[in-house]
């Protein structure tokens, strides 16, 4: 059975992928233009959602349906604790707390994953396709903007397992596809990854305000204007 997932969720997130692209701080961050606190604020939201993401998946990784998505080279709960502890010192547990919108995708993905766990897979798909794609030239953009060492500070990009990204990214859709959901089902999970969009962007949207403070509203507005056609409408595969 093909379940289609792959070309569903690529489909039908396409439109909120251009609206996350076009988000201030994601605009200014594909220019160069980000600054540590933020990026570090950044991650922090980042280890919240990982975090209580990868505990759900691995709470129902024997689900049979679950266990077709759970690929633990994914986890990046551990390197985003080593980007904490470069950001915030040995004692960043007690430093960080999550954004408001943080909290509300941490409380949506534990109420999923204690309602209707197969939902999970729209905030997977959602954050570890991205990583793979457009997350490996924000790491570079990272790295030279803020003169970062390697992956110091920007662990949470090194998929230290997944040296071919493309190949991975191929074996990670025939998966989805073989995903045995139903149509009502496979329309839900396309939904979540809209609201796992959502989320994202919020996170995003919430620290332009700190961007902004630093950079100037002039020199912001004039990164940021403008709507682009965003990368998975240019790409074909
Ligand atoms: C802001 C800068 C971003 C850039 C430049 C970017 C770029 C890209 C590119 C080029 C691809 C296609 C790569 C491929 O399929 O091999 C892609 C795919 C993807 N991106 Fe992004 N992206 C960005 C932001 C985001 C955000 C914020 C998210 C969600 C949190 C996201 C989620 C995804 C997903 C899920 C895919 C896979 C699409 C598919 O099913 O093929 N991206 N991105």
């Amino acid at each position: 059975m093909n379940s289609n997932l792959a070309i569903k969720l690529r489909n039908g997130t396409q439109k909120a992928h251009t609206a996350a692209e076009n988000v201030g701080f994601m605009k200014c961050f594909l220019k160069g233009v980000v600054d540590k606190a933020c990026f570090g604020r950044f991650l922090g939201n980042l280890y919240f959602v990982y975090s209580t993401l990868e505990g759900e998946i691995q709470r129902h990784q024997n689900n049979p349906l679950i266990s077709k998505f759970y690929f633990p080279e994914l986890n990046r709960q551990a390197n985003l604790e080593q980007d904490m502890e470069y950001y915030y010192g040995k004692d960043w547990r007690q430093k960080i707390t999550p954004s408001p919108a943080a909290q509300k995708f941490v409380a949506r993905i534990r109420e999923i994953s204690a309602t209707e766990p197969i939902l999970l897979l729209g905030h997977a798909y959602t954050r570890y396709m991205g990583d793979l794609s457009g997350g490996q030239m924000l790491q570079k953009i990272a790295q030279s903007s803020l003169k970062l060492d390697g992956y110091t500070g920007t662990s949470f990009y090194n998929f230290e397992q997944i040296p071919d990204k493309k190949t991975f990214k191929d074996k990670y859709r025939q998966a989805l596809d073989s995903i045995p959901v139903d149509d009502a089902t496979a329309d839900k999970i396309v939904a979540e990854a809209n609201s796992s969009f959502a989320f994202n962007m919020q996170m995003a949207q919430e620290l332009e305000g700190n961007l902004i403070q630093s950079i100037g509203q002039a020199l912001f507005n004039s990164l940021t204007q403008g709507y682009n056609p965003g990368s998975t409408e240019l790409v074909s595969h």
